[in-house]
């Protein structure tokens, strides 16, 4: 049976919740990426993007919101809207599409972005789909950008794995939070050129 997404996320109710603790080391290089953006329009992509708090919350009070074009991408229409909702406040703009992130076509106009979340996938997806979506990076992420990605701990941990295909892919780690945290959450910068999106292909596909 498919996982309930929307009931998932009421476990940020609880501030002591891992996901609560999670979603605090998340926004920290989430801040830390925007403060040093270079001047100008700031592109944000957010894969599987949920309520979309991790991105929206900082924007809410970040001094370069009015520079942030973003876009979030969630198949869940209750989630998309919260998403909507939230980013309706802000100075920011935010296009929340209702759409399978999975699919390469979804991106087109958006990247290479500054900013790049895969949070809430790799625990979700096969090694394979996590390898195939960290090698299609430097599709989705400016040169000098950031990406902001999440993974358990728990046994067998993929998190070293992660790294080598993040530096198999051109990036340098920026945060890799400590192996006895009960979350994993990295930061990674794209040390390479970029590269054109190749449209017309899926990335993954949600375990459950
Ligand atoms: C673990 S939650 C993470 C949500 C958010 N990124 C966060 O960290 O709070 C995974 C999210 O992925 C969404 N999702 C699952 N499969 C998806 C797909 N193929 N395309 C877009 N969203 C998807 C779910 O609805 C859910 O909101």
């Amino acid at each position: 049976m498919a996982r309930d997404w929307v009931d998932w996320h009421t476990g940020y109710a609880d501030p002591e919740s891992t996901i609560s603790r999670r979603l605090r080391a998340v926004q920290e290089q989430i801040r830390l990426a925007l403060d040093a953006a270079p001047p100008g329009r700031i592109g944000v992509v957010s894969m599987c993007a949920g309520e979309g708090r991790d991105l929206l919350e900082v924007l809410a009070e970040h001094p370069r919101a009015a520079d942030v074009d973003a876009r979030l991408v969630e198949l869940d229409p209750v989630l998309a809207d919260r998403a909507r909702a939230a980013a309706s406040a802000l100075p920011s703009r935010v296009e929340v599409i209702q759409s399978d992130a999975a699919l390469t076509d979804t991106y087109t106009g958006a990247v290479p972005a500054q900013l790049v979340l895969f949070c809430g996938i790799f625990g979700n997806i096969s090694d394979a789909d996590i390898a195939t979506t960290l090698a299609a990076s430097p599709e989705f992420t400016a040169p000098g950008g950031v990406v902001v990605w999440t993974r358990h701990r728990r046994e067998p941990d993929l998190v070293p794995q992660i790294l080598d295909w993040f530096a198999a892919a051109g990036f340098e780690p920026l945060s890799v939070s400590p192996p006895d945290a009960d979350y994993g959450v990295g930061a990674h910068r794209n040390t390479g050129p970029g590269r054109p999106l190749a449209l017309g292909r899926r990335l993954f596909t949600f375990q459950r």
